[in-house]
C-alpha cells in the first residue's frame, strides 16, 4: 500500500490553476494526514501568548494556519520552522508587541475571529485584514459580544478590516455570560481567549456543542475551565505555559478520502493518526448511515484530543441521509463533499439548517448546486440547504471552485465516479487547508 507522509511547508500557488481529474476504478492504500487546521490555529495562537517555547509537530501544512503564524510573528512571537515540519514558537508571556502594520489573515476566518479575542485585551490598537473572500464574511458576530466585554472594535460595514482598539482605546475587559446566537466554534473560542484576560468569569452557552478544540487547547496550555452541559466557563487572569504536542491529522481533510472510498464497493483505505474528537467525528456516523463500513483500528488521547487509525471499506449499496439541526452545524465543513457524492447514493442526501454554508469562503450552497448541475445532476437549492436526489449518474464537467478549497476538493471526489474527465478550475485553492490533496488523491486511486 502506498504510504504518504505530510509535507512541511505551505507553498500555495498564487496563480489560478486547473486540475484534470479522471474517473477511477477503486480507492486503496493508506495515508497519514497533515495536522488539523482548527487545532493548529489554536495551538499557534496560544503558544504565541504563553510563556516559554512550545514545540509542535505535524502542524497543518495549510496556508490558513500559516497566516496565523505570520500574524503571531508580527505580534512578537518567535516562530522557528524545524526539520521534518516541526515548529517551535516562543511566546510573549501574555503581552504582545504592537505590530507595525495590519495583520494579514489571508483567507482565514478562524485567524481573524479568534485572534480578535486575544487582541481585545492587549494595550494597543491593531487592524486585521483579509483577502477578498474573507473581507465579505460577517464579523458582527464577534464585535457584539466583545463590545459587551468592554472592548472597542470597528468593522467596515460589518466586515473586515477589523480594528481592535485594545485596552487603551477600549478599556479593561470584564467577564461576560453569553449565549451564542449562531453555532460557531470560532466565536466561542474568540470569547474564551478574551475571557482568559478579562476580570471575572466568562461563560459561553451554545445550543449546539460545536468543536471544542479551543477549550482543550486552553487546558493543554495550563488554563482551568469548567464545562456545563451546553456551556463553558473560564476565569480571567490565568497565565499559560508552553507545551510539547503533536497535532492530530485533520478529520475534515480525511473526509474527502473517506467519501472517495464510499464510492467504490471494493475500496479499502487506512488513515493513520486522524483526529477523532467526538465534536469532529459526526461524519463517521453519517457514513455509517449511508452503509459504509468503518473500523477504528487504534485510539489514543493526546492533550485531550482523541487520535486514531481509521479503516474504511466500500459498500455495494450507498444508501441515503437526512442532515439537519445540530448535525448540520457539526458537519459544516463536510457538507460540500457529502452533497457532491449524494447523486451516487440510492436515496439521495437532504441537507437543512445549514444557512452558515452561505457565508463560508464562498456561498457553498450555491456553488455546490451549480457544480452538481454542471455534472448533469438535478438539485433543489434552499436558503438553508440542498436536496440532492440519489440514483443520478454524473458526467465530467468544468467545475468552478470559486476559489474555495472545500469546493475544489469535493468535486475532485465527485469526479472519480463520473463518466469522462472533470476540470477543476481554481484547484490551487486546496492549499488553503490541504496542499497535498491532489498528490494524495493520485496515490490512493486506481485508474
Ligand atoms: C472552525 C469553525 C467552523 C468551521 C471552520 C473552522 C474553527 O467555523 O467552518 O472551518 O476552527 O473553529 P464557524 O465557527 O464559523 O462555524
Amino acid at each position: 500500500m502506498p504510504q504518504a507522509k505530510p509535507h512541511a511547508a505551505p507553498t500555495p500557488s498564487p496563480a489560478a490553476s486547473t486540475r484534470l481529474v479522471s474517473p477511477a476504478r477503486n480507492v486503496l492504500g493508506s495515508l497519514r494526514l497533515p495536522g488539523d487546521k482548527s487545532i493548529s490555529h489554536r495551538y499557534g495562537m496560544l503558544a504565541a501568548f504563553a510563556e516559554g517555547t512550545t514545540h509542535l509537530s505535524n502542524f497543518s501544512s495549510g496556508a490558513d494556519p500559516h497566516s496565523t503564524l505570520a500574524c503571531m510573528e508580527q505580534l512578537g512571537a518567535r516562530v522557528e520552522h524545524q526539520e521534518g515540519g516541526a515548529i517551535a514558537i516562543t511566546g510573549r508571556a501574555g503581552v504582545f508587541k504592537e505590530p507595525q502594520a495590519a495583520l494579514d489573515c489571508g483567507n482565514s476566518g478562524s485567524t481573524m475571529r479568534m485572534l480578535a479575542g486575544l487582541l481585545a485585551a492587549q494595550p494597543f490598537a491593531c487592524t486585521l485584514v483579509g483577502d477578498a473572500s474573507l473581507s465579505r464574511r460577517p464579523m458582527e458576530r464577534i464585535r457584539a459580544p466583545l463590545t459587551a466585554m468592554g472592548a472597542r472594535i470597528d468593522l467596515t460595514d460589518g466586515h473586515a478590516p477589523v480594528t481592535v482598539h485594545g485596552t487603551l482605546g477600549g478599556g479593561p475587559l470584564r467577564g461576560l455570560d453569553y449565549q451564542t446566537p449562531i453555532a460557531s466554534a470560532q466565536v466561542k473560542t474568540c470569547l474564551l481567549f478574551a475571557g482568559l484576560q478579562a476580570s471575572g468569569a466568562t461563560e459561553v452557552h451554545e445550543s449546539v456543542h460545536t468543536r471544542d478544540h479551543g477549550e482543550l487547547a486552553l487546558r493543554a496550555f495550563g488554563a482551568e475551565l469548567s464545562r456545563g452541559k451546553n456551556s463553558v466557563r473560564i476565569e480571567g487572569g490565568q497565565k499559560l505555559r508552553a507545551l510539547d504536542a503533536a497535532v492530530p491529522g485533520d478529520m475534515s481533510s480525511a473526509a474527502f478520502f473517506l467519501c472517495a472510498a464510499a464510492l467504490f464497493p471494493e475500496a479499502n483505505l487506512v488513515l493513520d493518526g486522524v483526529g477523532m474528537n467526538p465534536t469532529r467525528a459526526t461524519l463517521l456516523d453519517v457514513l455509517r448511515m449511508l452503509g459504509v463500513r468503518l473500523n477504528v483500528l487504534q485510539l489514543s488521547e493526546q492533550h485531550g484530543e482523541l487520535v486514531g487509525t481509521l479503516q474504511v471499506l466500500g459498500t455495494q449499496n450507498l444508501l441515503g441521509a437526512e442532515i439537519s439541526g445540530a448535525l448540520s452545524a457539526q458537519l459544516i465543513d463536510e457538507l460540500p463533499v457529502l452533497a457532491a457524492i449524494a447523486p451516487y447514493t440510492q436515496k439521495g442526501i437532504r441537507i437543512r439548517d445549514a444557512r452558515e454554508l452561505r457565508v463560508k469562503e464562498s456561498d457553498r450552497i450555491a456553488l455546490v448546486a451549480q457544480n452538481l448541475r454542471a455534472m448533469g445532476a438535478t438539485v433543489d437549492e434552499f436558503e438553508d440547504g440542498l436536496d440532492v436526489p440519489g440514483g443520478q449518474p454524473l458526467h465530467g464537467a468544468v467545475i468552478d471552485s470559486g476559489g474555495d478549497h472545500r469546493i475544489a476538493m469535493a468535486f475532485a471526489v465527485a469526479a472519480l465516479r463520473a463518466h469522462g474527465d472533470t476540470q477543476i478550475h481554481g484547484a490551487e485553492s486546496a492549499a488553503i487547508s490541504f496542499p497535498e490533496f491532489f498528490d494524495f488523491l493520485d496515490r490512493i486511486t486506481e485508474r
